[in-house]
């Protein structure tokens, strides 16, 4: 791994959750998002990490414009959690969230998703709704199916992307001989110090 250099861990970081970006099989591809409700309470949930760019410290998500964390996390700090259990090393990342609706970037992503993905998208009510008993919540027609394009493109604007903007990365590594702890944020030109575990 790293040793004991700040920037090869940041470094080392950034290539875990690059990984967990790319890689379903990841363990750091479903990390935990967390925001605050609006009556204040914690809220955290796992999400698909769909992208991690290092060079402009940014976390990709896909969510449903209508779900509550929506309008919880735009514009707002968010964190969030991710652990490799083969590595032993804890990822808390703090940063500040955004939401993108209809942007081009945002079309792109939509229609690089497959029609499968984007079919849940589809469901008649917001994330959230209560239902009268269990359901998918998806129209009748699509339930079971592989959509095609025609069929999913109504679906489109209840697509969001939730952008993460990194600010800073608490690094935990689990070891017998020892553990570590780093904290990194922009605010510190990402240099890096170490903290008891
Ligand atoms: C493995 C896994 C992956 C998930 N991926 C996503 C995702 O990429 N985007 C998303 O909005 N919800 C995802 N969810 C569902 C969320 O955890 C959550 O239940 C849902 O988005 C509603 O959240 P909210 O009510 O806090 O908005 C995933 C759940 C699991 C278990």
């Amino acid at each position: 791994m790293s040793g004991e250099d700040l920037p090869a861990i940041l470094a080392h970081a950034w290539s875990l959750l690059v990984r967990g970006g790319a890689d379903r099989k990841s363990p750091l591809h479903t990390p935990a998002v967390a925001s605050v409700d609006a009556a204040g309470l914690p809220q955290a949930r796992v999400m698909v990490l769909r992208k991690a760019d290092p060079m402009t410290a940014a976390l990709r998500f896909h969510t449903d414009a209508r779900s509550p964390k929506v309008a919880e996390l735009d514009g707002q700090p968010v964190s969030v959690l991710a652990y490799h259990p083969g590595e032993n090393i804890q990822l808390r990342i703090a940063g500040l969230a955004r939401v993108g609706r209809n942007e081009a970037d945002v079309d792109q992503y939509w229609q690089q998703s497959t029609t499968f993905a984007r079919r849940c998208y589809l469901a008649e009510q917001a994330p959230g709704t209560p239902l009268p008993g269990p359901a998918s919540g998806l129209p009748a027609w699509a339930e079971g199916l592989q959509p095609s394009e025609d069929q999913v493109a109504p679906a489109r604007p209840n697509f969001a992307v939730l952008w993460v903007n990194v600010t800073a990365i608490d690094w935990l590594h689990l070891a017998n001989s020892g553990h570590r702890r780093a904290r990194f944020s922009a605010a510190d030109g990402w240099v890096g110090a170490w903290v008891a575990p």
